[in-house]
């Protein structure tokens, strides 16, 4: 440690959040940077990319979120809106906070907005979740992802891939620190709190009776564009859906696009089924609960891809790729692209008892956070000392 308090003069870290997948990241960066000693000042803005209670306020709660202390209020825009929009509200904020440096997770079109207006003001940016690579550009993440990487100047990363891609891209090593996952400290932080799906399915005005079925109960969530804004990609992946809840009751807890896009293209019927329980977003311990407690998860989320992994739950990633190679390689993760046949095959696998086991990847241990706090604090210490103010 080279310092017992922290300098006057080094202004607070701004953390970043804009939608969903960046709060469960967030939560322990926080709680570890105050925990730190000395603890890092924090200002923690929200982009308000992401905004209602199902999206944003629930997950606050859960995760024991402090309010921000400041909000952009962008809402729902295209691409380039959204992201132009943030960036022209943001920049104001580093001019009045003048902060050490900007903190930025995960992939969505906040993270990289908050890091391009950073970089030009000379603030430098931290991204959590570096090196991430899909190798597939239709997909705006991985725009965010790799641009992101190339103009931060700290990069934290979850598995050791995400080195390996960074080098690729001539990022130096020095710039690079393997620190585990932030995503899984929430989850063992949190697990105790979990909500049974019992109760879930209570709150919700659903009787729980549909899970007792012998085979247990999959959870089910979809919300990338590539698979539900087209009606011709949307249809049979709802249709194979149906089908397999005729083998095993299934819970699917619907994105706002998804269940927009369902209801645009007149595919409800498709879901209409007894052995379906459609819910609104969930809550982070209600999804926690549901999660830890499935036979088998569907899915074409990032994060569950990780959350399954830590839990050992099989997932079935409806994907052709993905950025965390290691939920494959040593976790319970299976790419079934979006094949009808491939889904079906490996939902069959799962049941008879031959799907694929895996184990908890290295640091994956709940202390990610404190990593990045005791190696931040060091780098903007150093950084401060050398620039002599
Ligand atoms: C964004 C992220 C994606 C992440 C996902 C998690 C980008 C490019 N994409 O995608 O990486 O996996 O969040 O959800 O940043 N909406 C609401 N309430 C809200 C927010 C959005 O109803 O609080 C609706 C709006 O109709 C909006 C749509 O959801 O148009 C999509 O939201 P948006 O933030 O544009 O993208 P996501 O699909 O959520």
């Amino acid at each position: 440690m080279l310092n017992e308090s922290w300098p006057a003069d080094l202004g607070p870290v701004i953390c970043v959040v804009g939608a969903r997948p960046n709060f469960m990241k967030m939560a322990p960066i926080l709680r570890a940077f105050s925990a730190h000693h000395p603890a890092l000042p924090t200002l923690l803005v929200h982009t308000g990319q992401h905004y209602d209670r199902d999206m944003n306020d629930r997950l606050f709660v859960d995760l024991r979120l402090p309010h921000p202390d400041i909000n952009l209020e962008v809402g729902s825009a295209t691409h380039a809106v959204q992201t132009a929009e943030v960036m022209r509200r943001f920049e104001p904020v580093v001019d009045a906070q003048r902060p050490s440096c900007v903190l930025v997770v995960g992939d969505v079109n906040s993270t990289l907005a908050c890091t391009l207006v950073s970089a030009k003001k000379e603030v430098p940016v931290v991204h959590v979740e570096a090196g991430l690579r899909s190798y597939d550009r239709a997909m705006p993440e991985e725009i965010n992802r790799v641009l992101t990487d190339q103009i931060a100047d700290r990069l934290y990363t979850t598995e050791r891939s995400a080195q390996a891609n960074l080098a690729r891209e001539g990022i130096a090593e020095e710039r690079v620190c393997f620190v585990g996952n932030v995503m899984i400290d929430s989850l063992l932080s949190n697990r105790e709190f979990a909500h049974s799906p019992t109760k879930t399915l209570q709150m919700a005005g659903v009787d729980p009776a549909v899970l007792d079925d012998p085979r247990g109960y999959g959870v089910v969530t979809l919300h990338r564009p590539s698979n539900v804004d087209r009606a011709e990609q949307l249809a049979p992946l709802l249709s194979v859906l149906r089908e397999v809840s005729e083998q095993l009751p299934l819970v699917f807890a619907l994105h706002p696009r998804t269940r927009a896009n369902i209801d645009r293209f007149g595919l409800g019927e498709l879901l209409a089924s007894p052995r379906i329980v459609l819910l609104p977003p969930q809550g982070y311990l209600e999804m926690l609960g549901l999660l830890a407690g499935a036979k088998l998860v569907l899915s074409d989320s990032g994060g569950l891809q990780e959350e399954t992994t830590a839990l050992g739950v099989p997932c079935l990633t409806i994907r052709e790729n993905t950025e965390r190679p290691i939920t494959v390689e040593q976790g319970t993760n299976t790419l079934v692209g979006c094949d009808p046949q491939a889904i079906r095959k490996g939902v069959a696998e799962i049941l008879s008892g031959t799907g694929k086991t895996g184990r908890v990847p290295e640091l994956w241990d709940g202390r990610a956070a404190e990593r990045i706090a005791a190696d931040l604090s060091q780098w903007l210490l150093a950084r401060h000392a050398r620039r002599g103010s």
